[in-house]
């Protein structure tokens, strides 16, 4: 490994994995970053495990010959359905966003009852549930697919989509359910719904991003992997922007322009990636 700037590889089916690069940026500002897209064989969320599977380590490997000394698998769907498969198939640390989303839920409910929304295959995979029940909590899961189209389509403060979340979270927080006192939020593109969610959750409920969590345990990986540095070299490192590179599947252009509402700011360096099947 480098003794100087670590290179963070991310993964995701698409654009909503920038939210969890700009969890990382917040946390992890002294890196270098090559995020990967795979635009050209999105949604993962109604896709099978096996073809998940199969997608994401051939991302994973792509990554790890572009320098990735550490891959964060920012993909609700693909942790879900193949963190084992991806873990097996690289050579480098790899951290998933499924765990520090359970670990952060556990950290927030008094309760111990919690709501997952995620896409239909996160929750067939019954993934989260089997992450917060390892933790003694009781956990709900709810398939909200209608939700990603509507944030790729900038509706993240529309009637129409306040709507649809009133009926997801209804019926989520419906039965036993009605006192769960947190919600993960288990899928990249739901950061960009917080404020909806918090005006449609019950009020007693706490939100929970697997983005921010994710971003606090690829840190604490980094303090593991990465050799002490002199203080000097890491000020001017911290100092130092973090570098980014984007490789997409599909077109750069439609990249460029919904990326910048996941990340907030503008992406420079993208470049067009054909994966052979
Ligand atoms: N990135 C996916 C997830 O977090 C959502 C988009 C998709 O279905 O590909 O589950």
């Amino acid at each position: 490994m480098s003794p100087r700037r670590a290179i963070i590889g991310v993964f995701d089916s698409g654009f909503g994995g920038l939210t969890v690069l700009k969890a990382l940026l917040e946390v992890i500002p002294d890196a270098d970053y090559a995020y990967f897209g795979d635009t050209a064989r999105l949604p993962y969320g109604s896709k099978s495990v096996e073809t998940v599977a199969r997608y994401a380590v051939e991302a994973a490997h792509y990554l790890e010959s572009h320098g990735a000394q550490l891959l964060v698998i920012a993909c609700n769907t693909a942790t879900a359905l193949a963190l084992d498969r991806i873990t097996n198939a690289a050579h480098v640390p790899v951290v998933g966003v499924v765990e520090p989303g359970a670990e952060a839920a556990a950290a927030a409910t008094k309760n111990g009852k919690i709501v997952v929304i995620g896409t239909e295959a996160t929750v067939s995979s019954h993934a989260y549930r089997k992450a917060l029940e390892a933790r003694a909590l009781e956990a709900r899961e709810k398939a909200c697919p209608l939700l990603v189209p509507l944030v790729e389509e900038g509706w993240v403060d529309h009637a129409v989509t306040e709507q649809v979340a009133r009926i997801y979270l209804g019926e989520a927080f419906a039965d036993g359910f009605a006192d769960a006192d947190v919600l993960v939020l288990g899928c990249t593109h739901y950061p960009l719904l917080k404020p909806l969610l918090h005006r449609v959750a019950p009020a007693h409920v706490r939100i929970v991003d697997s983005a921010e969590s994710t971003a606090r345990a690829v840190a604490s990986h980094l303090r593991q992997l990465l050799p002490p540095r002199p203080a000097a070299l890491y000020n001017d490192e911290r100092r130092a922007v973090a570098r980014l590179k984007f490789f997409a599947t599909d077109s750069v252009e439609k990249f460029r322009r919904l990326g910048q509402r996941f990340l907030g700011h503008e992406l420079a360096d993208v470049l067009h990636v054909d994966l052979k099947e």
